[in-house]
C-alpha cells in the first residue's frame, strides 16, 4: 500500500484529536475542592462517605444529596460509585433507597448520613450502616441503621435503627459512676459541674434503658476480622466503639468509652505500624474546625490526643483546609499509603459539597496532611 503525506497526516491529527478527547474525559488528578466530574461528568453525589476495596475495584459509597432543583425527595438514600483508579468513577446508582411507605421510618424525608459498607467473609453479605434520623425530628432520634446485600453495589435490605448498647455499661465504665445520682436537670448546660458530670457518664445513665446516642459514625474492621462501630455518642460529648457480631449485623453489648467529654466527631479511623490512629473534628456543625488525631495501641485501648495533623498555614489548620473527615482510606497494592478524605460541606447545597482528599503523610511516626491543589497518586509511597 502507497500511503501519501497528507493521508500520513490526516491520520497523526486524527489520533491527536482522539487522544485530547479521551484526556479530557479522563481525570488524571485528584483536584481537592473542585467538581469531581465522574465518567458521566457530573460532580460526585458520595458525601460523608466510605470506600471499600473489593475484587480489584473501590467502591465509593456516601450520602446522595438531592440538588437543589430535584423535588421528588423519595430518590434520596446512599449513592455507589465504582473505579479501579481512584480517579475515574461510575455511578452505580443508589445502593439503599428511602422507602416510600409512610409507616417505613425509612421514608422520604428522614436523614441518612455517613453511610459505611464493610464486607463480612464469613456470611459473604455485605453490610451497610449509617446515621439514621427521623423525618421532621432533627438530629433527636440518634440512630443507626442497618442495611444487607448479597451485591457489592446493592440493592441493600433495610433491617432496623437502633441506639445501641441498652441495657449495658461500658467496659471502661468505673463503678462509682453506674451508681452516680447527679441527673442533668441539676446542672447548668456547659458548666464546669456539668462538664465532669459529663466525663463521668451523666449521658451513659440517662440513656442506659432506651440504648445510647449514635450519631457521626464509622466503621472499622480489626487484624483478626472483628468489626467495630464507632459512633459520637452522649450529645456528641464522648465517641463510643462498639463491637459487632460476628455477622455485623447487631451490637455485642462490648463497648467503650473514648476521649470523653472531648467532644469528637466525624471518626476516622486505620491502622499503621502496630498503632490504631483516629481522625476526629470538633463539632461545628456543617463548619469545618480544626482536626484532631489521636492514637492507641489496641482497638479497645487507651486512646490518647495527639493534636492537630494539619501542616498548613495557621488559618488553614483551624478549619481542616475547609474540611471534615469522612474516612482514611487504606490504599490497595501500595505500603503504608493512606488518604485522607473529607467533606467540604455547603450546607444551603449539600450536593454540591466538595470532597477534600489529600495524601497522608508522616511526620515522626505520626500522619500528618498537607494542602495540595491537585496531586496523582504517585505521592503515595
Ligand atoms: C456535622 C456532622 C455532619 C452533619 C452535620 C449537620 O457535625 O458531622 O455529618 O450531621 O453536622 O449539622
Amino acid at each position: 500500500m502507497i500511503v501519501n503525506s497528507k493521508q500520513t497526516n490526516a491520520t497523526i491529527i486524527f489520533l491527536l484529536i482522539c487522544l485530547s478527547i479521551n484526556c479530557q474525559d479522563k481525570n488524571h488528578l485528584i483536584k481537592p475542592g473542585q467538581i469531581w466530574p465522574d465518567t458521566e461528568g457530573k460532580h460526585i453525589n458520595a458525601h460523608g462517605g466510605g470506600i471499600i476495596y473489593y475484587n480489584d475495584t473501590y467502591y465509593w459509597f456516601g450520602e446522595y444529596r438531592l440538588p437543589r432543583l430535584e423535588k421528588d425527595k423519595s430518590h434520596y438514600g446512599v449513592s455507589c460509585y465504582s473505579s479501579k483508579d481512584l480517579l475515574n468513577w461510575k455511578n452505580e446508582g443508589l445502593a439503599l433507597k428511602v422507602i416510600n411507605d409512610s409507616a417505613s421510618i425509612l421514608k422520604p424525608g428522614c436523614v441518612i448520613e455517613r453511610p459505611k459498607v464493610i464486607y463480612n467473609k464469613k456470611t459473604g453479605k455485605f453490610v451497610m450502616w449509617f446515621h439514621h434520623e427521623l423525618k421532621g425530628q432533627g438530629y433527636k432520634a440518634a440512630l443507626t441503621g442497618v442495611a444487607v446485600s448479597d451485591n457489592i453495589t446493592g440493592p441493600y435490605k433495610y433491617i432496623r435503627s437502633i441506639r445501641p448498647n441498652a441495657g449495658v455499661w461500658p467496659l471502661n465504665f468505673p463503678e462509682e459512676y453506674k451508681n452516680a445520682t447527679v441527673k442533668e436537670n441539676d446542672l447548668r448546660n456547659g458548666s464546669d459541674e456539668w462538664k465532669i458530670a459529663v466525663r463521668e457518664g451523666l449521658f451513659v445513665r440517662r440513656d442506659f434503658e432506651a440504648g445510647q446516642m449514635a450519631r457521626d459514625m464509622t466503621l472499622f474492621i480489626d487484624k483478626n476480622g472483628k468489626a467495630y462501630h464507632v459512633h459520637a455518642s452522649e450529645e456528641n460529648m464522648t465517641l463510643h466503639f462498639s463491637e459487632l457480631t460476628d455477622d455485623y449485623l447487631d451490637f455485642t453489648g462490648k463497648y467503650i468509652r473514648v476521649l470523653p467529654g472531648e467532644s469528637n466527631e466525624a471518626p476516622a479511623l486505620f491502622f499503621s505500624g502496630g498503632r490504631y490512629f483516629m481522625f476526629t473534628s470538633g463539632t461545628t456543625g456543617w463548619k469545618p474546625n480544626a482536626a484532631r488525631l489521636s492514637v492507641a495501641k489496641k482497638i479497645f485501648g487507651e486512646w490518647k490526643s495527639v493534636g492537630n495533623p494539619c501542616r498548613g498555614t495557621e488559618d488553614e489548620n483551624k478549619i481542616t483546609f475547609g474540611s471534615q473527615s469522612t474516612q482514611i482510606l487504606t490504599v490497595n497494592g501500595k505500603k503504608n499509603a493512606f488518604i485522607y478524605m473529607g467533606d467540604r460541606w455547603t450546607p444551603d447545597n449539600l450536593a454540591d459539597s466538595r470532597h477534600i482528599w489529600l495524601p497522608v503523610e508522616w511526620e515522626k511516626g505520626n500522619p500528618v496532611i498537607r494542602w495540595y491543589p491537585n496531586w496523582n497518586l504517585s505521592k503515595l509511597k
